[in-house]
């Protein structure tokens, strides 16, 4: 469920008219549901209440700190992958006992960074990467809280770009390989082993691939266990996939249930990093109709937003729901809504079916909360777009537009090029 609907013909961020903000912030922004962020999280969160439980919204999926905060007013820790995004965890008063740092590529500044703020864990995925956490922490005098990235060989039947979990994808370490890394990891001076962590892909709509994870880091545990290794944390991941057409992805409470099958009698606080089901339906992209033309063989709606926008349809292929901001008896055709940049995969959507939109149209770009703004970029010098967050009914600027100035801020054009 959630919170943009048509009230008489206008599509709605809950009770606040799109075309309104349109009106006042101009065109392309990027519009959140505050309701929806809210309630995408509760319905997680208490899937999970039968068992010690945090969940960690992974901020890559969208980074904003008012959405940011809006997790952590309700308790949530972060799962963040770069300096940066603990930059912003913090700005929005993450609590640093609730965050987990993963990612294949964490450099000496980031990781002295997150030893400094005192974070719950690091994700480990490779064992060059533990002992410099081992060397730094210890010129620091500070203790690292690990858990090691389990690579369980698992084909988790999404994107080839967005799987993770499989041998010959970059991540985590082979799980056949984990019991002596733990075993090893055990002498480090300034390492306590504190869990383990996994996360096979993202969009995945299928609960077969989570569960036959679950088995093996199941038995990875008990192992462990057996060998005096005790874990207090599984980290299982984010990846719950959403609808964004017609997939039918299991609800966060089927989802809790199967967990909690593999894992009820181990003891351990399940860490969860959610991003995608939490925000991809609470948000989409709103942009205008500059143009129609039609050629010989295909109408184009040209609209002012691009691929620097919303990379994902032309990044993975992927379908993001078009809809009239408002609604006319106008018939429908097949068209390409595309965008300004300067390339033929600039689209927003191919060859579908969509109203016979006119110039000055607003058009909604559905299911844009996650993996939106944050791959957004400044390709062919587009200023980025502004992000506007509603609850009931008003709504808040919470990232201005760029302006020009902005593009060229950090430039700097070296004397010997300037003409005395
Ligand atoms: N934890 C880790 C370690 C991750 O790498 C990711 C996503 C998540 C959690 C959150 O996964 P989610 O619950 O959102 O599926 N840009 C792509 C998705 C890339 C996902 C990267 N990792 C897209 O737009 O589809």
């Amino acid at each position: 469920m959630h919170d943009f609907q048509y009230k008489r013909d206008e599509l709605c961020c809950e009770a606040v008219p799109i075309s309104a903000i349109a009106d006042r912030v101009g065109t392309p922004f990027y519009l959140y549901s505050y309701n929806t962020l809210l309630s995408h999280f509760r319905v997680f969160d208490s899937a999970f209440s039968s068992m010690q439980h945090l969940v960690c919204f992974s901020v890559k999926a969208n980074s904003n700190i008012a959405v940011l905060k809006t997790f952590a007013n309700l308790g949530g820790g972060v799962d963040i992958v770069s300096g940066g995004e603990l930059f912003r965890a913090l700005l929005a008063g993450v609590e640093p006992k609730k965050i987990v740092y993963s990612g294949v590529g964490k450099r000496p500044d980031e990781i002295e960074f997150a030893l400094m703020t005192g974070i719950l864990m690091f994700n480990i995925e490779s064992i060059q990467e533990l002992e410099l956490i081992d060397f730094i922490a210890g010129t620091l005098g500070k203790r690292a809280g690990i858990s090691f990235r389990i690579n369980p060989d698992i084909d988790p039947k999404t994107h080839p770009y967005i799987s993770t979990g499989l041998k010959k994808n970059k991540f985590g370490i082979d799980i056949k390989k984990s019991l002596d890394e733990y075993k090893s990891a055990r002498r480090l001076e300034n390492i306590d082993i504190v869990g383990v962590d996994c996360h096979i892909g993202s969009q995945i709509t299928d609960l077969e691939p989570f569960v036959a994870t679950l088995q093996r880091i199941r038995e990875l545990i008990l192992e462990l266990q057996e060998n005096g290794i005790s874990i207090r944390y599984l980290d299982l991941g984010g990846g719950l996939g959403i609808t964004y057409d017609d997939e039918t992805p299991p609800h966060p409470n089927i989802y809790a249930e199967a967990v909690a099958e593999e894992v009820s009698d181990l003891n351990c606080v399940v860490i969860l990093e959610p991003g995608r089901v939490i925000v991809g339906n609470a948000g989409i992209l709103v942009t205008k109709v500059l143009y129609t033309k039609k050629s010989e063989e295909k109408n184009f709606v040209i609209v002012d937003a691009g691929m620097n926008d919303l990379i994902r349809p032309t990044l993975y292929g992927s379908y993001q729901g078009i809809q009239p901001v408002k609604l006319t008896e106008r018939n429908e055709f097949v068209a390409d809504l595309v965008g300004p940049i300067c390339e033929s995969g600039d689209f927003l959507a191919k060859d579908r079916e969509m109203p016979q939109f006119e110039r000055g149209d607003l058009v909604a770009v559905m299911s844009a909360g996650a993996y939106g703004f944050t791959m957004s970029s400044n390709y062919n010098s587009r200023p980025r777009v502004s992000e506007v967050m509603v609850a009931g009914d008003r709504f808040h600027i919470i990232r201005e537009r760029e302006e020009y100035y902005d593009l060229v801020e950090a430039e700097k054009i070296p004397d010997f090029l300037v003409s005395k």
